[in-house]
Parts: C-alpha cells; structure tokens; sequence
C-alpha cells in the first residue's frame, strides 16, 4: 500500500513535468509462457496516455544466442543479470519487498524466449535494497533454487568506467507504448554526465543514479520491461562490466530525455554482502 503510494507520488511527479511518462513500474504483459504478470497501477496509469509513452529496447538489434550469457528474464516482466549462478541483479522496483519468495521465475541461457534450449528456474528468496522508497537505491537480488549454467556478469567496484558507451540488452518494448519481445535486443548508448541529466530530470539522484543516451536525437534507449536488465561495457582489460542496471526515464528515446540506471558502483559493496547473505 505505502508501496503503492509512493510509486503513485513518483508517477504524479514526473507527470508534471513530462505528461505522466515516467514510469518506474515493471510491465504488465501478457507473453506466452511468462506467468506472473501483472500491471502495477502506476503503469496503467501511464498507458492511458499511450500516445506519449514508452515501453523495450529502442534503436536496437537482435543479440546472438550466447552473446550476453548473464541476461535473464524474469516474469514479473523485468530482465536481471546473472551475479552468481543462482543470484540475479535486478532493479527494486521490480519486487515486491525482500523474504522468501517463490513466486518468480527466471528464463537463462536464451535469446529467443520460446527456444527449447531457454532454463527457467524459480526464486527462492527476494532482498529489496534497504531503504528503497521509489527515488534512487534501484537494486534487488533474487536468490534462484538452482544455478543457471552461464557466464555471469561481474559488477563495477569503482566510477572508473562510469564513462564511454555502453551495452544494453532485455526484452522490452521497442517503442513507447509498444510490445515486449520474443527476442532480445541490444543496443549501444553513450554516458550522459551528471550535471546533463540533473538538467533533463531535476529528481536525479546523482550518487545512485547513471544516465545514458543521446541527448541531441534520442532514438536509442532501453523502455519498460527492460527494467532490471543490465547496463555494461568492456573494462580496458576486455572484461565486460556492469555499471547499470535499468531504471527509468521519460518516455523512451526521446531528444533530451536519456534513460536513468542505478550506478552500481555505488552499490557494490552492499550488493557483494548481501548476495553473500543470501547464502
Ligand atoms: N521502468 C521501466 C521498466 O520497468 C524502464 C524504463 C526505462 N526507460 C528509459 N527511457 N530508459 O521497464
């Protein structure tokens, strides 16, 4: 309920200045083989205006099977990325609080989500980023029964490579308003510093949050259901890195509106011990 408040404040918030475009709700969809889906009311109240909103990855193209081995989608209508084998990154505002939670099932190891070679495994548990009240601290670990046999993606431990361009991925809609995907799209989006996006969105948490896109045109963005997905580049060792995790913004690649990920760096040490506290 006080859940449901503050998501409703945010969504009222940012409708004063963007025609209820921003939206931090996982989307409700309705794909086959994908249980649990559900609209929060904050997002339907945003579809209702549904000729100015957002919805997947925009601007991209298909990822290869086996390209990003990390990426998994979830069924509240999110994507996470692959810590540990059996501990998922995603965005808080695609959970419901922490505790035991089987209720949730992560699709690993695919690109196409009705391919046969997909791994679905339940959660076992949720931990919601402490003090997460809807503005900044984005992040929540998902605790799976058993590991997905994939490459897992390490996260960034300091703001060095808060910087470049980056990598999105996730099944998310490819347009404001539009569907979710069967196929997971990528897409290349540059770093938007601090003082740009403090500029487009006044409610920007700089600590916790990291804005990407292109300022000028737009065009390339993540959207709704991509939430939770990670944001990652090459370190220059050759590592890819995860700097982001898929938060918000106001419509989806629109000229001056970059999306907003949480900085994970910030992060990283409370994301470290609590996966290690998850057992
Ligand atoms: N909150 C959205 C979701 O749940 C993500 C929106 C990202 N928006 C953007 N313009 N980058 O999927």
């Amino acid at each position: 309920m006080q859940k449901q408040r503050k998501k409703i404040a945010r969504l009222i918030a940012g409708a004063a200045v963007a025609l209820a475009a921003v939206s931090l709700a996982p989307m409700g969809i309705a794909m086959a083989g994908e249980d649990g889906a559900k609209k929060a009311p904050s997002q339907a109240a945003v579809e209702q205006h549904s000729d100015d909103i957002s919805a997947k990855i925009v601007g991209g193209t298909e990822a290869e099977k086996g390209e990003f081995p990390w990426m998994v989608r979830l069924s509240m209508g999110c994507g996470g990325a692959l810590f540990e084998k059996d501990v998922v990154l995603t965005a808080a505002h695609c959970v419901d609080g922490s505790g035991p939670n089987d209720s949730i099932t992560a699709t690993g190891g695919v690109v196409d989500l009705e391919d046969s070679d997909k791994v679905e495994v339940k959660s076992t548990e949720v931990l919601q980023a402490p003090g997460y009240d809807g503005k900044g601290k984005d992040w929540a670990l998902i605790k799976l029964a058993e590991p997905i046999d994939q490459e897992t993606l390490p996260i960034a431990e300091d703001d060095s490579n808060n910087k470049g361009d980056f990598t999105i991925a996730g099944w998310g809609a490819d347009k404001e308003g539009g569907e979710q995907q069967q196929k997971m799209l990528k897409a290349e989006v540059p770093f938007v510093d601090d003082a740009t996006c403090k500029g487009a969105y006044s409610e920007l948490v700089e600590k916790e949050e990291l804005c990407a896109g292109f300022m000028d045109k737009g065009e390339i963005d993540s959207c709704q259901g991509d939430s939770g997905g990670p944001m990652f580049r090459k370190t220059e060792g050759g590592e890819f890195i995860q700097v982001g995790i898929v938060s918000w913004g106001e419509g989806c690649a629109r000229p001056g509106k970059p999306g907003v990920y949480t900085e994970v760096s910030t992060f990283a040490a409370d994301i470290k011990k609590a996966a290690a506290d998850l057992g």
